[in-house]
This record gives C-alpha cells, structure tokens and sequence, in this order.
C-alpha cells in the first residue's frame, strides 16, 4: 500500500505550517513540523555554549536528539530562528535528521512542512506544494505573531530577518530551500487561512483529476 504525502516547503511565515495542519486534518494524516528540529538542535547547542555553525558541536545535538527537545517552549523567537538556520546548513545535521522524517511519513503518511522536503526527504512524494509569500507579508505575519506572544519588536528589523533567514536557506550548499521541480505553487501574500487552506484543496483536486484522466 502506498502512503500519502503531502510536502509543503517555503520560505520562513509563508503560511506552511498553519495550511499543514489544517491538510493534516481533512485527509486525517499526521502532521510534522520538521522546521521544530533544526530549531531543537541549534537551542540544545545554545544551551551547551557553543557556536551553532560548528559542525562538530551541531552533529554530535542532532544525533543525541530526545523527543522531550521537541516540546521546549523556547524554540521560537530571533535566537532560535537564528540558530537553527545555522545548524541547518550543516550536512551532517541533515542527514542525521533525514531517518526521523522519512520514517515518520513512511509509517502511516503525513503532511510535512519545511525547505526541503518535496526535494530531499519526500521527492517521489505525490503531493508537492511550495507556499510563498512577499518578504512585507511575511515580515508582518512573523511580527504579530511575536506581538501575541507579548515580545515587542520592531517591523523593520524582523522584516530583514526574515528576508536573512531566507537568503541563508536559499543559498546554502546542503539541500537549500528551493521549489521541487513538480511543486504546485502557492502565493498566500494576499490570503487569509482560510482562503489559502481552499487554494492548497483545490490544487491538490486538480492534481487528482488529471492523474485519474492520465
Ligand atoms: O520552518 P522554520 O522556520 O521553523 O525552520 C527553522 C529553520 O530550519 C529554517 O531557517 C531552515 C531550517 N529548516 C530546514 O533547513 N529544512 C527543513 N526541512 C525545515 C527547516
């Protein structure tokens, strides 16, 4: 029996992670966030005091990785985006990291979200979606979020981390951020959750209806 995946990639407060748990709902699939990892590996090398671009120090957090890491309520905000950025350039950290994912979607299917995973972890997945956003829309999106959880910030300078974060991503050598080549598009800039929720449905319907007419 083949399992569903759905990958969803984009850049950083593109919308992937609110439109994957909503897909992972309606198709009744379970939901990784595998951005939540890097994040746990660059905090758990934060808290040993050592610099998250070096490999050894990065490797040696991912491999040790424990499921308790994945629920520290610490893994969000500038420090940790930062972090887990630099530890994701890391060749080694990915592919200490790449078991966990595919073994996660393989046991029941899932939807997962991140940069990579309709072209490393999941390139013969069935479903590809690559949700993008303008820098403005997403810069807003990442500074109300902090304003809910109570942290000021100011728009400007969280506009150009998220723009830095993204160059990073997109630059590095080690599967960077890229749209697979058989990823169906999706710009949420102009919508809510809900109409980019209906977008992704009625992408991935289309994509049924010529699969069932091929
Ligand atoms: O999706 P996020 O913002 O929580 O991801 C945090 C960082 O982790 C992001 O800057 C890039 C990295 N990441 C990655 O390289 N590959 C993934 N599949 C997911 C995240």
């Amino acid at each position: 029996m083949t399992t569903l995946i759905i990958a969803i990639d984009g850049p950083a407060a593109a919308g992937k992670g609110t439109l994957a748990r909503r897909l992972a709902a309606h198709f009744a699939l379970p939901y990784l966030d595998t951005g939540l990892l890097y994040r746990a590996v660059g905090r758990r090398v934060l808290d040993d005091g050592a610099d998250p671009s070096d490999p050894v120090a990065a490797e040696a957090a991912a491999r040790t990785l424990r499921p308790e890491d994945l629920d520290r309520a610490d893994l969000r905000g500038p420090p940790a985006d930062a972090a887990a950025s630099a530890v994701a350039a890391i060749p080694g950290v990915r592919a200490a990291l790449l078991d966990f994912q595919r073994s996660f979607g393989r046991a029941r299917g899932a939807v997962l979200d991140g940069r990579d995973i309709g072209t490393v972890v999941f390139p013969d997945a069935r479903e590809k979606l690559y949700v993008t956003a303008s820098p403005e829309a997403r810069g807003l999106r990442r500074w109300k979020e902090l304003l809910a959880r109570g942290v000021e910030a100011d728009l400007a300078t969280v506009t150009a981390e998220v723009r830095a974060r993204d160059a990073a991503d997109a630059a590095r050598a080690a599967a960077p951020m890229k749209p697979a080549e058989d990823a169906n598009l999706l710009d949420t800039t102009d919508l809510d959750p809900d109409q980019a929720f209906a977008a992704a449905l009625a992408l991935l319907a289309d994509r049924e209806t010529v699969a069932a007419k091929a």
